[in-house]
């Protein structure tokens, strides 16, 4: 992600990006993860243009982003030592601290609660973004709300169309996945989103066990129905199972797609859509088969999950949520 050189063209962006921030507008921006909706974090009014935007609930927290581990003090009350040890070993990166907050982390951004959600990324045009704004950006994911997260700039521009004032093209996202979330303000650290950082990971960083997802982090990521997910419905089955269920949902003229698994006799080639085995590859890529999925038109998705260990636990998670009950259907 080092070493990405930026265009010219990008360069003017960048400038009129941050005249669109200072100015309040919305700007959509690259993040190694996800594309990001932005607005100056410091001003409410902006930080509201997101929610109407995306179609938010307004008590929904959204991510402060800042350019350094450092710049977090203004934004949060007793950092512990365990937040500094994490942002050693994580930022910049795919990594988001739930904190205390300070008064500057306005109610519109921490969505009411005591707590205030913050990020280093690490993508180049976050970070010059960030650098050249010399302020913090809060950004959710640059989807309406609930739908799948945006991993290129096209998507961006296929989920808003002209809503927005800019969209950075940053290129596709390198993670996949949104930030791993790791909840610090209570008794004992607690991943409340998994992701690209494993929980291995950040217990070995943090010398000591994780505990379990702190109940006063009510609204904590993904606890929605209807999250990540795409028009299809999607249905997790074993690598064993996929072909008997495809049969049985074809037969009742269901259009049905297999994600991943291996080349099957019983399951024509169109109706496959081949995903990585490796689960990083395969995390960079989810999102984007969810979108083709829709696109075909199919109905239902049947996806076989990698192993659910180090990045494979963040795509079940992901998976399970895009499975989960819909609202209102
Ligand atoms: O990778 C990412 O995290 C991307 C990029 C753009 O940074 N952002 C992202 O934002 O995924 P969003 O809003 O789609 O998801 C952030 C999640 C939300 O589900 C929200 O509930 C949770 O973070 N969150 C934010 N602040 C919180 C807080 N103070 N306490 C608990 N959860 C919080
Ligand atoms: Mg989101």
């Amino acid at each position: 992600m080092s070493g990405v050189k930026l265009t010219g063209m990008m360069d003017g962006q960048l400038n009129r990006a941050v005249d669109i921030l200072r100015a309040g507008g919305l700007v959509a921006f690259p993040t190694e993860t996800v594309y990001g909706l932005g607005a100056d974090a410091d001003q409410e009014a902006a930080v509201r243009k997101i929610f109407a935007a995306k179609g938010r609930p307004a008590d929904h927290p959204v991510i402060v982003h800042v350019q350094r581990a450092e710049n977090i003090q203004s934004w949060t009350i007793d950092i512990p030592p365990a937040a500094w040890k994490l942002a050693d070993a994580f930022w910049p990166g795919p990594l988001t601290l739930i904190l205390k907050r300070s008064s500057r982390a306005m109610d519109v951004v921490t969505g009411g609660l005591d707590t205030v959600g913050l990020r280093v990324p690490r993508h180049p045009v976050a970070q010059e973004l960030l650098s050249r704004l010399g302020g913090a950006i809060a950004a959710p994911s640059a989807n309406r709300f609930g739908r799948v997260s945006p991993t290129t700039a096209e998507h961006v521009r296929r989920e808003f169309g002209d809503a927005l004032d800019l969209i950075l093209d940053g290129g596709d996202c390198q993670v996949g996945l949104e930030s791993t979330i790791v909840d610090l303000s209570g008794p004992t650290p607690a991943v409340l989103r998994p992701g690209y950082v494993t929980a291995e990971q950040i217990e070995a960083a943090l010398g000591m066990p994780l505990g379990m997802e702190n109940e006063s982090s009510p609204r904590a990521a993904g606890r929605m129905t209807s999250h990540y997910a795409p028009r299809a419905k999607v249905e997790i089955v074993a690598p064993h199972e996929a072909a008997a269920r495809f049969a049985t949902l074809t037969a009742a003229g269901v259009r049905v797609v297999v994600l991943g698994g291996q080349p099957d006799a019983a399951i024509p080639e169109q109706s496959r859509i081949n995903v990585p085995t490796q689960a990083e590859a395969y995390a960079q890529q989810l999102y984007a088969v969810l979108r083709a999925v829709d696109d075909a038109g199919f109905q239902v998705a049947l996806a076989i999950p990698p192993p659910d260990e180090g990045v494979g636990a963040a795509i079940a998670d992901r998976l399970r949520k895009a499975a989960g009950p819909r609202d209102g259907a």
